[in-house]
């Protein structure tokens, strides 16, 4: 039998009040983190050839970017590090004064009101531009996981607020939190990049941290994108080794990954929206192909619904600004 009655979805989309007052997900300025590339040098404010709008930045630059930031009221800055010297232990990454150290002092001196995360790498800072210690042309594991002990716990003497490690080395989790936890710093959470995907998609990030490995790839340390049961066994390592937050990256490509980490783990999931999504956004927009503003606020929002609580973002400054407009 045909049926007589059907349901009137467009009740409540019949104006724009209406459709505000049954909006699901919000888009917030308190969801985002900027991240940003502090260079070694003087007087450098580098435009990223391949992510128009995103600089290298020097220390002497960094104070004018926190303020912007502040009166945007982004509550949340991520760093990363461009030494001027690399070598084959990444030395650089946990020297007590190396250029993401004082980067993260400089803004503790300055303010409370900003949380300082400190991406936990050896890429930015090693010859060979892989994440660890090489051995027999791969990354030895249980060799770089001190290092990355050692880079954690200097960001943390240096005050960051939050240790972001990305290296995708097993354990990392387990060893950096006992790592922190003998330094003094068990107050000090840990934001894994739980379920990191070996993604074309970072391209544009090497050039802007110049970390592109000299041979090789990354793909016997980061997932294969085919993998969706591997993500939730990375994700449970994490969150059994004592993470506080976990990271699903890229972020576009992977809602259903996203959404499934949200769906098993009661903990604040972040969804990195990365380089590569970033410049074809600023590629197609500066030819004039798409509206940049409407395209990011919904994939952010998408990115919202699909369960993310927090997400770092390029466009962090720009959608703060489209938010107060709003
Ligand atoms: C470092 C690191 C990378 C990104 C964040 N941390 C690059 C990589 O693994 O090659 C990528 C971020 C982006 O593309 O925006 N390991």
């Amino acid at each position: 039998m045909a049926k007589t009655q059907f349901d009137r979805h467009r009740r409540l989309r019949n104006s724009s009040v209406m459709r505000r007052f049954v909006r699901e997900t919000d888009l917030k300025v308190d969801d985002l983190v900027y991240p940003l590339f502090v260079v070694e040098g003087e007087n450098i404010k580098n435009e990223v050839s391949s992510m128009p709008g995103v600089f290298q930045v020097s220390l002497d630059h960094l104070d004018e970017e926190v303020e912007e930031l502040l009166s945007l009221g982004i509550p949340s800055i991520l760093l990363f590090g461009v030494p001027k010297e690399k070598d084959e232990v990444g030395s650089g990454a946990y020297d007590p004064n190396g250029i993401v150290q004082l980067a993260i002092r400089q803004i503790k001196q300055k303010t409370d009101q900003l949380l300082v995360i400190a991406d936990t790498c050896l890429c930015e800072y090693t010859s060979h531009g892989h994440c660890g210690v090489i051995e027999n042309q791969d990354v030895d594991n249980d060799k770089s996981l001190p290092l990355h002990v050692k880079t954690a716990v200097t960001q943390a003497e240096a005050g960051a607020d939050i240790i972001a490690p990305s290296n995708m080395m097993d354990g990392f989790v387990a060893e950096i939190r006992k790592g922190l936890d003998e330094s003094g710093f068990k107050h000090i959470p840990i934001m894994s990049y739980a379920v990191k995907y070996a993604s074309a998609f970072y391209g544009p990030f090497r050039d802007a941290a110049e970390s592109t490995p000299q041979f090789g790839d990354r793909k016997t340390y980061q997932m294969d994108p085919a993998n969706r049961l591997e993500a939730m066994r990375e994700a449970a390592s994490d969150i059994e080794e004592g993470a506080d937050f976990l990271i699903v990256k890229p972020a576009l490509s992977y809602m259903d990954i996203i959404r499934e980490v949200k769906n098993q783990h009661p903990v604040p999931v972040v969804a990195y929206n990365v380089s590569g999504e970033y410049s074809m956004v600023k590629a197609a927009s500066l030819k004039g192909w798409i509206d940049e503003q409407a395209i990011v606020l919904e994939k952010l929002t998408s990115m919202k619904r699909a369960g993310a609580d927090i997400i770092i973002t390029y466009f962090a400054k720009d959608v703060a600004k489209w938010l107060q407009n709003k």
